[in-house]
């Protein structure tokens, strides 16, 4: 079968596409004839060779993240899932494929109506808007700011503020043009990556929930945004690391009460998961949840999926497709 492997960590031109032997779905695996597979952050990661000291190797298949049909199923997997449509993760390789194997716990079917290339901007980036919102305690009513909202996760975060009852959906991001694509998902207040209101809008008053899919060096300023009893919760690391000091800028407001947590969906178990991934799929299909496709882009063009990334063209998720 086609694959693509990083050939050498780097730049885009790494990755190279070769002939490999189709996957055999090992005790409780499935295997998946991929119709979509997901561009994320994590896989750029790994091919600038960043995670090598966690075992990451040239020659590695990047990819977590597919929708297909299943071909066939290992010992101990219900046949039934023989044929069916479905999202997988992969972990965190194997996914820029023809076929990619994934444990039939991290399968799910695809409700009629939702197309390869939706499930696969949707089904990992969507559970991490939930929680995070969960773990942010949003409320009805709460002024929510999403710090770097123009990527999967930020889309979703802003349309699940706007429909869970957000006074105000703030958001961040680079141009008007993103502002206003953002605007048509929910978005009620456009700010810079400084913070600063652009477009015309009023200034608010703070806010109640920031998500931040940034962090870097300006998280700081973000903290010092929120109103008293405030909940900012980073979900990614999108603008590198903050200050060391910046848990100073949080003690120094001590009598605002805020919070400052970070989330990872890891952590929610399995099922969770799965439970929420399914009713967003299900909203999805319904047309209740936009998913935000930037590309649809062949597989031996998955160097040039990773330049767009590299160079922050991509406005939502990118996908490529056998
Ligand atoms: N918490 C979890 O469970 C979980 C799960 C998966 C991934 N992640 C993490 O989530 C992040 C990827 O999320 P994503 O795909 O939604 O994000 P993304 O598309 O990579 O970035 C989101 C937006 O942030 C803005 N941005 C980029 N660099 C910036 C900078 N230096 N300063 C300010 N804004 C910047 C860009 O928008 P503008 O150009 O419009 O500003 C970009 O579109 C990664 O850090 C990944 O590790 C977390």
């Amino acid at each position: 079968m086609k694959a693509v492997v990083i050939r050498t960590f780097g730049e885009p031109d790494g990755l190279e596409v070769v002939d490999v032997p189709e996957p055999v779905p090992g005790p409780g695996q499935v295997r998946i004839a991929t119709e979509a597979i997901g561009v994320g952050g994590a896989d750029a990661v790994i091919r600038r060779g960043t995670l090598a000291a966690y075992g990451f190797r040239e020659g590695h298949l990047p990819g977590s993240e597919v929708a297909g049909r299943v071909t066939a199923v290992g010992e101990g997997v219900d046949a039934g899932w023989s044929g069916r449509r479905v999202w997988a993760f992969t972990g965190l390789s194997g996914g820029y494929a023809e076929h990619a194997v994934a444990s039939v716990d991290d399968v799910l079917a695809l409700p009629d109506g939702l197309g390869g290339a939706d499930a696969v901007t949707l089904g990992g980036s969507g559970v991490v808007a939930h929680f995070a919102l969960e773990r942010a305690r949003f409320t009805p009513g709460d002024a929510v700011l999403v710090r770097g909202a123009a990527g999967s996760i930020g889309v979703t975060a802003v349309q699940l503020a706007a429909r869970g009852g957000a006074g105000a959906v703030a958001v961040t991001t680079s141009s008007a043009e993103r502002g206003a694509r953002l605007r048509e998902l929910g978005a009620t207040h456009v700010l810079d990556r400084s913070g600063a209101v652009s477009g015309g809008d009023e200034a608010l008053e703070g806010f109640d929930v920031v998500i931040d899919v940034v962090a870097g060096p300006q998280l700081p300023d973000f903290l010092d945004m929120l109103r008293p009893n405030g909940r900012c919760v980073a979900v990614g690391v999108v603008g590198g690391q903050p200050p060391e000091d910046f848990g100073m800028r949080l003690i120094d407001a001590f009598r605002s009460s805020l919070s400052f947590a970070t989330f990872s969906s890891d952590t929610v178990p399995g099922p969770d998961r799965q439970a929420v991934r399914a009713a967003q799929f299900a909203a999805a299909a319904r047309g209740e949840l936009r998913t935000v496709v930037h590309e649809v882009l062949p597989l031996d063009r998955a160097a040039a999926a990773h330049r767009a990334m590299d160079e922050g063209r991509v406005f939502g998720r990118i996908v490529l497709t056998p």
